[in-house]
């Protein structure tokens, strides 16, 4: 039998992306976001959702921008700092010494150490309450040559991306290929 434990944002898994954006004066910021996903195929798109009193907020609205980089497991504790630190009080890149990129398709920038970057143009945003939605189509995936499979996508198990569970506010691996998706389920077909 199954017990309530409240209407709260709880689901599985959730992804941790690294938001980058710049500011007025043209500083470069990256923040941790675990509230997004992709919401469109063609175009493709993703959604992120910030809270007002994140430097990164009035950066996507100023600049119409943001990447989405997808950080490695190895990765995890700088892809806390940039969850646990605002830009409004410290400048991350320096902090860190990742190295800045300038986005040539849009005004926002990335860090060359994180295995996979999406480069993302505002489409809308919409207050939902503490958080607000920022929807953008991705026009542009970069990834680091040697993680990308033979078919031209990246390669999971190269990328080694980890995730973020909001219950135990932890940070998990993924683990092991489980079977094919669109085909496993075949069996179940009348
Ligand atoms: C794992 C993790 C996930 C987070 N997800 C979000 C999120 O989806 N939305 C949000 O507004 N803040 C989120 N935060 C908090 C922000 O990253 C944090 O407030 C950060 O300081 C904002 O940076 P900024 O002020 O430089 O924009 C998350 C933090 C962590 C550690």
């Amino acid at each position: 039998m199954k017990k309530s434990v409240g209407a709260r944002p709880f689901i599985f898994p959730y992804p941790v992306f690294l938001v980058g954006t710049y500011d007025d004066e043209d500083v470069p910021n990256l923040m941790t976001a675990s509230w997004g996903g992709i919401c469109c195929s063609e175009p493709p798109c993703i959604n992120v959702s910030l809270r007002k009193a994140t430097y990164s907020y009035n950066n996507i609205i100023n600049r119409k921008a943001f990447t989405i980089a997808i950080p490695s497991k190895e990765q995890a504790s700088l892809a806390d700092y940039f969850g646990i630190t605002s830009g409004k009080n410290n400048r991350k890149f320096e902090d860190t010494g990742l190295t800045e990129v300038r986005s040539d398709l849009v005004d926002a920038p990335y860090a060359e150490e994180f295995p996979m970057v999406l480069e993302c143009k505002l489409v809308e945003y919409s207050d939902l309450g503490l958080h607000t939605i920022f929807i953008a189509e991705i026009v542009d995936v970069k990834v680091d040559e040697e993680k990308i499979s033979a078919q031209g996508k990246p390669d999971i198990q190269k990328v080694k991306p980890f995730l973020f569970s909001n219950p135990e506010r932890a940070y998990f691996d993924i683990g092991e290929e489980i079977g094919k998706a669109f085909s496993i389920g075949r069996f179940y077909k009348s």
